[in-house]
């Protein structure tokens, strides 16, 4: 390998029921399968230059030369591939995303997504959808999901082999929104990393994990059935679930602000009063607010006159991470 080049896009992707501590966390296998849908309005392209003459790896986000943990993880990442191949020659990474990091996305998911399709092909490895999925899992766990297109399953696995994703539907299966409301853009959060390890010091968390096939299945025949009601009331209890361990783990994390149960009270209210709209939280304050394309100004106005609304981002479901 001396020079050789491919460059990729990947989307995050907003889980309905989440991932959250993991069997084994060097390779990343959870605890429990998840769902999720890909947001294909937010977009990160990473284009990856493999070259022997090259000092060592660099990585240049949004402008930005990395360093530290950063690149370290990137760089990591970029090992496994090219221990595939068999070679060593390090790599340029430069990647932009289109979407603010501190909006509290899991942006690491459309990263290692992206990274890992277009490092890949730069290697020179044909890889299935499947392992494409296993090898994003690795880079970080919610990346498994953004490679297959539209509404997304995480199978949990009993080894690195079969934990991976597939699609379980396409995007325009279900013309859903996620209208985030964003309201600390700085939130200094204990990142999803610490959060999986915290995971298993909560007496919730086995109490999660083992109700969890069931919120699966409620998850899945909601999408399935476009069940906008039954996909509120599971994606809910999912999320609520998720605080309750961060909240009762040891330490403990509290990732909501005062607005933030501002926000999903609200939710909750409008949806009772015949609006259909349900809340799902991720490790941050932000509140990801789920609606049908059909009301998103309604919910949009709604939102806006809220105490404590920063700034609103929305994006319809999105593809799968694909080559450029
Ligand atoms: C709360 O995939 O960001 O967003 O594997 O350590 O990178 P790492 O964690 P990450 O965890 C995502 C946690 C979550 C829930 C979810 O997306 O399922």
């Amino acid at each position: 390998m001396t020079f050789s080049t491919a460059a990729a896009v990947a989307h995050p992707n907003i889980a309905f029921i989440k991932y959250w501590g993991n069997r084994d966390d060097e390779i990343r296998l959870p605890q429990n399968g998840s769902i999720s849908m890909n947001l294909g309005d937010l977009t990160t392209r990473t284009m990856v230059t493999f070259d022997s003459s090259l000092p060592r790896d660099t990585f240049d986000l949004n402008g930005i030369r990395q360093s530290g943990a950063a690149l370290q993880r990137v760089s990591q990442h970029l090992n496994l591939i090219r221990g595939i191949r068999g070679f060593s020659a390090p790599a340029h990474i430069f990647s932009e995303s289109n979407f603010p990091t501190g909006a509290g996305l899991a942006s690491s998911a459309a990263a290692f997504a992206a990274l890992t399709v277009a490092a890949v092909r730069a290697a020179g490895i044909e890889m299935t959808e499947k392992d494409l999925s296993r090898l994003a899992r690795r880079g970080s766990g919610s990346a498994a999901r953004s490679i297959p297109a539209g509404f997304v399953e995480w199978f949990r696995g009993d080894t690195d082999t079969d934990s991976y994703a597939i699609s379980i539907a396409p995007a325009d299966h279900w013309d859903l929104v996620d209208c985030i409301v964003i309201l600390d853009s700085n939130h200094k959060a204990t990142g999803s990393t610490e959060g999986h390890r915290l995971a298993q010091t909560s007496p919730l968390q086995q109490a999660r994990v083992k109700d969890c096939d069931h919120r699966l299945e409620n998850c899945r025949d909601a999408i399935m059935h476009k069940d906008f009601d039954a996909l509120a009331r599971v994606i809910e209890i999912d999320s609520n679930l998720l605080h309750a361990v961060a909240m009762t783990s040891n330490p403990p994390v509290f990732y909501w602000l005062p607005a933030t149960i501002e926000v999903m009270q609200a939710v909750v209210d409008w949806r009772l009063a015949g609006l259909p709209v349900a809340y799902t939280i991720d490790a941050g304050p932000n509140v990801h607010v789920i609606c049908e394309s059909g009301s998103i100004s309604r919910v949009q106005e709604k939102l806006a006159a809220l105490p404590g609304v920063q700034s609103l981002l929305s994006s319809k479901v999105g593809n799968g991470a694909t080559l450029e």
